[in-house]
């Protein structure tokens, strides 16, 4: 018998909640996302970076003031300690993936840096994008780009990867996606999150668990893999062709498929239409119509050959074409993801500390009982 199979136990804590919360509501079957009382696509493609940042951690919308004041306290703690760019520099000379160097850097933020449970979340909020740019330029054998403070944190962090001011389209078309991306429930990285501050450990160990967490492709790490499905198709009709063979080879299509949501992931929608007026101002249009093309062929054949399971668009599929139209290797995706969510496990945290207990569950014994010890001899080989 399968381990998960046991009598009392839930495979992948699939439909147990573990925790209540204020801070985002995932309806699976009407295919919605609230953030903080907004549906997505009304908070995300208009609502600034900052803003969101403030209705996490704060419970409501900032006031014009509030906001400003916010922005600047968020600028100021941009800059990271030397030790981080030294470990970056050393994760760079050794070809670390990114996400592994995010999560070196993500351990040491705190260094020098007492402060509150808010002070840390703000401070990791407003770090990520100084660490993920200086990383990717060291990198590229690039000098890092010295921190501005006048730029808004979308606008930054894509300053912080060219060393350019970007266009405000294109800041923008981040922005929604930072927003779109910024909480999901109890997601496997945000629960690993709070796991970590329920035992009233500190807020950047609990972010450094979370960034772990995001890596994997079953969570953060899945949208280079599906635009590099975009890019082996290269023409809408070999679509059909490379897709039945992978699901013939009884592969997963990474950006499809959901734990929660049985239908159309709504955070799909706001990033193809991000993504839509993106390419339609001047990107590659052949390649948005080549991944809607892929999208459609993708949903059939998922219907054939799961036709017991709803398998639908997730978010991670929109997520590599705005990214890849924005300019940003497939293998920054997943840190930019972390980079949007940071905010998602910063208030979890808060909350999880406020209001929460010592998360810890059962395991149901399957093993073997009644067994004897015996020591073997000494220098005899076992
Ligand atoms: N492509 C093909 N088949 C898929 C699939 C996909 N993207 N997602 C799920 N399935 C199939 C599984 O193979 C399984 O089939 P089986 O019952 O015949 O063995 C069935 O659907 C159920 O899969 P399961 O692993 O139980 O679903 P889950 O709820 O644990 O998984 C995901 C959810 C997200 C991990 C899964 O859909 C997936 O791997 N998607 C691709 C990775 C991805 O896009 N991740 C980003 C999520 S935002």
């Amino acid at each position: 018998m399968a381990l998960a199979e046991h009598e009392g136990v839930t495979d992948g804590l699939e439909g147990i909640v573990a925790a209540a919360t204020r801070l985002s509501h995932v309806d699976g079957e009407a295919g919605q996302l609230i953030l903080a009382g907004y549906a997505v696509e009304d908070l995300a493609p208009h609502a600034s970076f900052e803003e969101v940042a403030y209705l996490f951690l704060h419970g409501r919308v900032p006031a014009p003031a509030e906001r400003a004041a916010f922005a600047q306290d968020l600028a100021r703690r941009r800059a990271l300690p030397p030790a981080v760019i030294e470990v970056l520099r050393e994760a760079a000379a050794a070809q670390t993936p990114p996400m592994d160097a995010l999560r070196m850097a993500a351990a040491i933020l705190s260094l020098g840096r007492p402060g509150t449970p808010l002070d840390d979340a703000l401070t990791a909020i407003a770090s990520f994008p100084a660490a993920v740019g200086v990383y990717w330029r060291l990198r590229r054998g690039e000098t890092p780009v010295p921190i501005r403070c006048d730029l808004p944190h979308a606008a930054h962090y894509l300053h912080q990867l060219s060393g350019a001011e970007p266009p405000p389209e294109r800041a923008r078309a981040l922005e929604t996606y930072l927003n779109t991306v910024s909480d999901h429930g109890l997601n496997a990285s945000t629960f690993a999150a709070r796991v970590i501050v329920s035992t009233q450990s500190d807020l950047f160990s609990a972010i450094t668990g979370a960034v772990g967490a995001l890596k994997g492709p079953l969570h953060g790490g899945a949208p280079g893999p599906a635009l590099d499905l975009v890019f082996e198709i290269g023409a809408p009709e070999r679509a059909e062709a490379v897709i039945r063979a992978r699901l013939d080879r009884g592969e997963r299509l990474m950006g499809f498929g959901h734990r929660v949501y049985r239908v159309r992931d709504p955070r799909a929608d706001v990033l193809a239409q991000a993504a839509e007026r993106f390419y339609a101002g001047g990107g590659d249009g052949r390649l948005y119509d080549l991944a809607r093309k892929v999208e459609a062929t993708a949903l059939r054949l998922l219907r054939e050959y799961k036709p017991d399971r709803r398998l639908d668009t997730n978010v991670e599929f929109y997520t590599a074409l705005l990214l890849h139209g924005l300019g940003l290797p497939a293998e920054l995706f997943t840190p930019t993801f972390a980079a949007g969510r940071v905010v998602g496990w910063a208030a979890h945290c808060l909350e999880q500390l406020r209001d929460g207990r010592l998360i810890r569950p059962q395991s149901h014994y399957a093993g073997p009982v009644g067994l004897h010890y015996h020591r073997a001899p000494a220098g005899v080989a076992s």
